[in-house]
């Protein structure tokens, strides 16, 4: 595994997103990113996600949050981490603080375990107590992530939404 640095967008990784971007041309582009669609510049990608960091013009009961992007040493992008600087009721049932994905090609390389334990740090510096963090209980490489950071199960239930059992882990900060 080459060696990762987790961090938020520059002005100078517009051909490092957009080269990122075509390892989910078969995919769900939400695990990419949420923002950017056809027509939106990099520039006002970086404007919304900034935004977004600081509470500015969000959906209604969604949260300050923060994107992050995996990159190796020669600025290749590998995954993302999503992260909730609060939790809501949708969230802590569901959802909770992280939401991350690393890019098909790049699986199976530790690359998900090392972002999240750089997202942690994150967390811990925003000032993030308790980090809860959720899977679906049949996805056995996200499960395996969250136990090796030192998660710890509270439960598992059944969401109505997806239809499908989730865990629950919190992993405290404090
Ligand atoms: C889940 C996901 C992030 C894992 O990324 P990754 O970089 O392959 O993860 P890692 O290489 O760090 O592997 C994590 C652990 O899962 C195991 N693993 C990885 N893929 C696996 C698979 N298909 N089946 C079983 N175990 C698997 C690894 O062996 C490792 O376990 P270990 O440390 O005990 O050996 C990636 O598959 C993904 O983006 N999936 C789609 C999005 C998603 O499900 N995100 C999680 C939402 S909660």
């Amino acid at each position: 595994m080459e060696k990762i640095i987790l961090r938020e967008l520059t002005i100078e990784d517009e051909q490092a997103f957009f080269q990122g971007l075509k390892e989910w041309a078969n995919e769900e582009l939400s695990w990419y990113t949420f923002d950017w669609k056809p027509g939106v510049s990099f520039a006002e990608l970086l404007t919304i996600l900034e935004n977004t960091k600081n509470g500015i013009n969000l959906p209604i009961n969604y949260v300050p949050g923060t994107m992050l992007y995996g990159f190796t040493d020669n600025q290749t992008i590998v995954g993302r981490v999503s992260i909730r600087h609060k939790l809501t009721d949708f969230l802590l049932k569901r959802g909770g603080h992280i939401g991350y994905s690393v890019a098909p090609r790049f699986r199976q390389k530790g690359y998900a375990s090392e972002m999240m334990a750089q997202s942690i740090l994150y967390c811990k510096k925003i000032g993030i107590e308790k980090l809860l963090i959720t899977c679906a209980s049949d996805n056995i490489p996200s499960w395996r992530i969250i136990e090796k950071n030192g998660g710890i199960l509270e439960n598992e239930i059944y969401d109505e939404v997806d239809k499908e059992m989730i865990k629950r882990y919190w992993i405290d900060l404090q």
